[in-house]
């Protein structure tokens, strides 16, 4: 039973912390005594005044589509604050623009956006749960998602793509909670006052419709719950569509696809001894 996970004293690193919703987690991680990591592109103004305040603040430059770059977060934390995170939030996260959009379709190569909503949740929770077990400690895993990994949008079809895609990876690693003691969750937060969303919102606006916002600060709130209370275990998301609003959309219970098709659990767990070093 993974338990009750207070913030207080830990160390979190949440990638796009420099803005928007990890801002926010982060000043409320600080308020709750922990050591955080900002792992950003580039500081923003907000998020050099917290490093600058906060003894227990840092800012680490990092481009999650970079791999090396994700990887660095161990060492950086292990220098700066004595050992790898016990918390990774992997925030960072792209609207579909006309840059990187499935109709303006102007990606030459490959589905951009995807290296940063999709890929780098995956590769970080990986990074994350080789650290903790090479630790031997138990973590947390918290993947920000969106109502859009739950409900498709016309308009936005790769983010939510994107998006689905992390859901069904939270609730696949649901077992890693009993398997490794690290406990993979998500928050699918509806529409946000963020920068994030400003730009989302000049596309939306040639509609006549305005989306009803959550304040940044709410959805904090409700990942420091979902981090620290044992009732969310792995596997869970929990949405809050709008202000005042919190409902678990995905509960980390039996998959009827592991019912039919039983996973391959002694492979895995050969894994994750090897990585615990026993
Ligand atoms: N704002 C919303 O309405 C809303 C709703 C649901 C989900 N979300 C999700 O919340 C998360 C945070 O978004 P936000 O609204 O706070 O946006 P934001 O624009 O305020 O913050 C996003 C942060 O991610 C960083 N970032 C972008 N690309 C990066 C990269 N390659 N490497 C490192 N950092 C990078 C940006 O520099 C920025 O600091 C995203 O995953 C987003 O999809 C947002």
């Amino acid at each position: 039973m993974f338990g009750g996970f207070p913030l207080s004293g830990k160390i979190i690193a949440i990638t796009g912390g420099a803005s928007g919703i990890g801002f926010a987690l982060a000043k409320l991680a600080l308020e709750s005594n922990a050591k955080v990591i900002i792992a950003d592109l580039k500081p923003s103004s907000e998020s050099t005044r917290l490093v600058k305040d906060h003894e227990n603040a840092h800012f680490l430059k990092c481009d999650v589509t970079r791999w090396d770059d994700l990887a660095l977060i161990m060492p950086f934390s292990e220098s700066k604050l004595g050992d790898v995170p016990d918390i990774f939030v992997a925030n960072a996260g792209v609207p579909e623009t006309e840059k990187n959009s499935f109709w303006d379709d102007n990606d030459s190569e490959r589905y951009s956006a995807l290296d940063i909503n999709l890929y780098h949740p995956i590769k970080l929770t990986r990074l994350a749960i080789r650290a903790l077990l090479g630790k031997q400690k138990k973590g947390v895993v918290m993947i920000t998602a969106s109502i859009g990994g739950l409900h498709g949008h016309f308009s936005t079809a790769l983010y939510c793509a994107g998006k689905h895609g992390t859901i069904g990876f939270i609730k696949s690693l649901a077992g890693a909670e009993e398997e490794a003691g690290v406990k993979v969750v998500g928050i699918c937060p509806g529409p946000v006052r963020t920068p994030l969303m400003a730009t989302v919102g000049k596309r939306l606006s040639k509609s006549d419709q305005t989306p009803i916002l959550l304040e940044p600060e709410e959805v904090a709130e409700r990942m420091k719950e979902l981090i620290e209370q044992g009732k969310y275990r792995g596997g869970m998301a929990l949405g809050v569509y709008w202000p005042g609003h919190a409902e678990v959309v995905a509960d980390g219970s039996t998959s009827l696809l592991e019912t039919i098709c039983p996973p391959d659990v002694i492979a895995v767990r050969k894994i994750i001894a090897a990585e615990r070093g026993i």
